[in-house]
């Protein structure tokens, strides 16, 4: 079975974002489409970076254990708010911390917001970073506007038919990106 990690990318107090992160483990899970873990970056609260990983003298236990988990993901799902039409610098922090892990890893972006727009502006400077790192971007979206009404705080969706609809279309284009990169690893 593949392994999927979803990175929650927001540290903000009362962050709305995670809702979403949330909801994609339980999907992932109740369909048995793959292993899913998230990856909360409020629960790392990594300190701004002053090097790549690779140059680090001596990383944190915590940072290397963040590196391997991508390295090891067959597959990595961004969940990102957007902030003034790009992304948290929490996530960048993290995104630019790593560059070989990023080679060939399908790699989904959902995008988050409070607003009507669902966070679409942000998928074009995430994917331009992801596609400089070498990263395979799935060509897929999954805005959620509104996400303070669109899910609970424990992840379940309002409108449950609709969004696992959504979900589907989008998690079947990664997990075609997932199985044709393992044919090529195989
Ligand atoms: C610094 C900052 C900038 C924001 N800029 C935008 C924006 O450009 N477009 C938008 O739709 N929402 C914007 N928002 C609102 C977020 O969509 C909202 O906080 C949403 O709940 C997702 O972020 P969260 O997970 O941190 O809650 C911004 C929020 C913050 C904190």
């Amino acid at each position: 079975m593949s392994k999927i990690v979803i990175i929650s990318s927001s540290v903000r107090v009362g962050r709305i974002s995670n809702r979403v992160a949330l909801y994609f483990k339980k999907y992932i899970e109740e369909n048995n489409l793959a292993t899913a873990e998230i990856i909360d970056l409020n629960e790392y609260q990594f300190p701004v970076f002053n090097e790549r990983l690779k140059f680090q003298i001596n990383p944190s236990p915590q940072t290397l254990e963040f590196a391997e988990k991508i390295k090891t993901a067959d597959g990595v799902l961004i969940v990102t708010p957007e902030y003034n039409g790009g992304y948290p610098a929490a996530l960048k922090n993290v995104t630019d911390l790593l560059y070989d892990e990023w080679h060939r890893k399908p790699t989904a972006i959902a995008t988050v917001s409070n607003g009507g727009f669902g966070g679409t502006q942000v998928i074009t400077s995430l994917q331009f970073s992801l596609w400089k790192m070498r990263a395979w971007t799935v060509p897929a979206m999954f805005p959620v506007p509104k996400a303070q009404d669109a899910f609970d705080e424990q992840g379940n969706a309002t409108d449950k038919a609709a969004t696992d609809k959504r979900a589907d279309a989008f998690i079947k284009e990664m997990l075609w990106c997932i199985e044709a990169a393992g044919k090529m690893k195989a």
